[in-house]
């Protein structure tokens, strides 16, 4: 919980009940926050459209760019740590021969298949350390087909640069009985390193009640230092393009494929 959410509560002597933003009741405020949004399903079709076999969506969350992939026609395994949040795409896409949900941490997982792409989006990469995120390449690398294209996306520019200060503001969130006003706090630590977010619906805000502190912890990432991960880990410089936003956000999309000899580590690859 950030600090300036603390003194809030602590003002009306309101006892905090901190939820994960991906479980529980903070997958179906993720929904209404982030679920209409459709900022990257663009260049992730094409990038579909450019690439053969099955595709891998990383951090699948609700589906937001699973759904146009399985409607594009594209076979699609959605992977998520939290079945709370994969629970929304299989209403979504109920009982689909198309779309296949596991559960399973990016950092750690063997699937059978080898994919033509593999994406994450919303900058879901961020949610990983430096060691989650070698996890990921090696992972990313033994799944991807020899010609496949490996693609995920991260703020840029002034975007990025509104992650690395602490700020509260209040925001407006679609319900199901109209907008609902909460409080949005940030707070950057370990030296900018990493944010922690909050968010407080305000009418909750009230003297002595119980109330949920939606979180979710994530890593500061420049474009550039994931570029020179990425050429470390063995795959190739990435192309780095801008995503077509709608609320006025910078979003890049990093794209690359896997740079080192074909056979290199696959004796752990999948069957
Ligand atoms: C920002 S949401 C992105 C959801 C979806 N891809 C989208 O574009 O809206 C991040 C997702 O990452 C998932 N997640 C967090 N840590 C993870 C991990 N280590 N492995 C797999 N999924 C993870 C969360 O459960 C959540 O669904």
């Amino acid at each position: 919980m950030t600090a300036a959410v603390r003194a809030r509560l602590d003002t009306v002597r309101a006892v905090p009940r901190v939820q994960d933003l991906y479980t529980g009741v903070g997958t179906d405020f993720y929904e209404r926050l982030v679920g209409p949004d459709r900022a990257e399903i663009r260049e992730v079709l094409a990038l579909a459209r450019a690439t053969a076999g099955p595709i891998l969506d990383l951090a699948a969350g609700s589906g937001r760019l699973t759904v146009p992939l399985v409607r594009s026609g594209r076979q699609v395994t959605a992977l998520d740590l939290s079945d709370d949040m994969l629970a929304h795409l299989r209403r979504a896409l109920p009982g689909h021969a198309m779309v296949d949900c596991v559960v399973a941490d990016m950092r750690r997982f063997s699937l059978e298949h080898r994919y033509g792409l593999i994406v994450i989006g919303a900058t879901s990469i961020t949610l990983l350390d430096r060691a989650g995120r070698s996890l990921l390449y090696a992972n990313v690398r033994r799944h991807l087909a020899a010609d496949g294209v490996f693609a995920f996306t991260v703020a840029g520019g002034a975007s990025a640069e509104s992650l690395s200060e602490s700020r509260e503001l209040e925001i407006s969130v679609p319900g199901p009985d109209g907008e609902e006003a909460y409080l949005f706090s940030q707070q950057i630590e370990e030296d900018g390193a990493a944010r922690v977010v909050n968010w407080v619906r305000v009418a909750d805000l009230e003297d002595g009640g119980e109330v949920t502190v939606l979180a979710s912890r994530l890593r500061v990432l420049h474009p550039d230092l994931l570029s020179r991960e990425l050429v470390d880990a063995g795959f190739a410089a990435p192309a780095v393009s801008p995503v077509r936003t709608h609320r006025g956000e910078e979003i890049l999309l990093l794209t690359t494929s896997w740079a080192g000899s074909p056979d290199a580590g696959d004796d752990d690859g999948p069957e």
